[in-house]
């Protein structure tokens, strides 16, 4: 077999065998294989497209291009949740203590900040001592004691995803959907998770714009994992506007707080609920979505899914009754206010305006090494559809320092649109994709 031939195959149009692309990854993550000619192939990929059958065989290639996480002696079943990726989106910090308290298992492996969306990481690495760097050891003992795990991806876990992301990255390559598929699916299988729900965003603030791109993508999920013998559901949620009230790494876990202690924001509450139903739905502990959904809020007003929460920022290090006692209080000393321009409804505050103001104060980050401020983010006193009077207070800004906070303000101010008349109301959770 020869790269070129493969290459040339998927050129033309042709369905790659399962061996031609096991002889591409293997090679290349082995090192026979050059850069140029993965970044040609890919290419390829991104005008031809793959066929479900190649995109699932790509999927299980990858996934054993390194280890995989084994779970075995640990009571499950084991469902994960992952996002696309969002601005304001804390969804799993509520979901996963929340799903644990009915008896089901979150191996959750997450990402860190990149570009204009958050990282689950760095927002639990802003309560002081938490980590998230477990050993697989570490990572077992803390899914088995409180129902859940939070850590980053080691590199051992598929390693072809890697270099061929960073590859994808330089290429021009990232924006394929059978590419993407495989990426994030080989990842989320190495973790354990026997199902999974994903929460597929589109809207100015997710990594799929389009809301036709997104459900592909969604669909693409599903069926190869359908393929793979895994069940999927995937949730298409809109991500114009930041989730809930507050965009930043410790503000973000104040907001999990309150969500856990019954006081959350109407639309992070949906939209984390609606995830969560589904977990418990594929964890056969429910029939059907709504009885899920109910399963949950009584789960949510009984207070475990709180408890698991501090029992599990316990045992990965960090101290709970420090987390309380900084609730409210643990700010950046560089802040700043936007206040509304005019009297009016807000219309829109754009999510993709806030996300990269969030990197600019330290929210987020631009490139992976950048380091991120615990105590930078945005609260928004008023959202969309809110009425305000000229000069009312809209958002309080924490940046990293004061320079940060003179180049994100343009940005916020930017971001908030207020017109005479109420918008039309959202369909927050607009389309559940589940395999045929
Ligand atoms: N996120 C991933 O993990 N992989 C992709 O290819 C795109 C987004």
């Amino acid at each position: 077999m020869r790269a070129v031939d493969i290459i040339m195959n998927k050129r033309n149009g042709k369905e790659l065998s399962r061996d031609e692309l096991e002889f591409l990854i293997r090679g290349y993550v082995e090192g026979r294989i050059p850069d140029y000619q993965v970044s040609a192939w890919a290419m390829a990929v991104y005008f031809q497209g793959m066929t479900p059958r190649e995109t699932g065989a790509l999927t299980e290639i990858m996934l054993h291009s390194g280890k995989t996480i084994d779970l075995s002696g640990i009571e499950g079943p084991f469902v994960d949740k992952h996002s696309t990726g969002g601005v304001g989106d804390k969804t799993s910090l509520i979901l996963a203590p929340l799903v644990a308290s009915l008896g089901i298992k979150d191996p959750m492996m997450s990402g860190r900040a990149l570009g204009h969306t958050g990282g689950t990481l760095d927002k639990l690495e802003a309560i002081p001592g938490y980590r998230t760097n477990l050993s697989v050891e570490e990572f077992r003992r803390i899914l088995a004691t409180t129902g859940f795990a939070m850590t980053g991806q080691t590199s051992e876990i598929v390693p072809a995803d890697r270099l061929l992301y960073a590859l994808r990255d330089v290429t021009a390559t990232v924006e394929s959907i059978p590419l993407i598929t495989a990426s994030i699916l080989s990842k989320k299988v190495a973790e354990g998770a026997e199902a999974l729900v994903f929460d597929v965003k589109f809207g100015s603030g997710a990594f799929m714009k389009d809301f036709s791109q997104a459900e592909q993508l969604a669909r693409s999920l599903v069926e190869t994992g359908k393929a793979m013998g895994k069940p999927i559901i995937a949730l298409l949620t809109d991500m114009n506007e930041p989730l809930g009230t507050m965009v930043g790494n410790f503000l973000e876990v104040e907001e999990s707080l309150d969500c856990l202690e019954g006081k959350g924001p109407a639309d992070l509450m949906e939209v984390t609920l609606e995830l969560a139903a589904r977990m418990v739905l594929l964890a056969g502990k429910a029939p059907d979505a709504s009885t899920a959904r109910q399963l949950c809020e009584k789960a949510l007003a009984s207070g475990k899914p709180r408890e698991l929460f501090l029992k599990n920022v316990e045992a990965q290090g960090g101290k709970p009754e420090e987390l309380l006692r900084l609730r409210g209080t643990y700010r950046s000393p560089h802040w700043k206010e936007v206040r509304a321009p005019r009297s009016g409804y807000i219309t829109h505050i754009d999510a993709y305006d806030i996300g990269r103001a969030g990197v600019l104060l330290g929210v987020g980050r631009n490139t992976t090494s950048d380091p991120v401020s615990p105590t930078a983010g945005i609260q928004f006193h008023h959202r969309r559809g809110d009425k305000v009077q000229n000069g009312e207070l809209v958002m309080t800004v924490w940046g990293k320092d004061q320079g940060s906070l003179e180049e994100a303000l343009p940005l916020l101010e930017g971001a908030l649109h207020i017109e005479d008349a109420l918008p039309a109301p959202r369909n927050l959770v607009a389309k559940e994709i589940c395999a045929s």
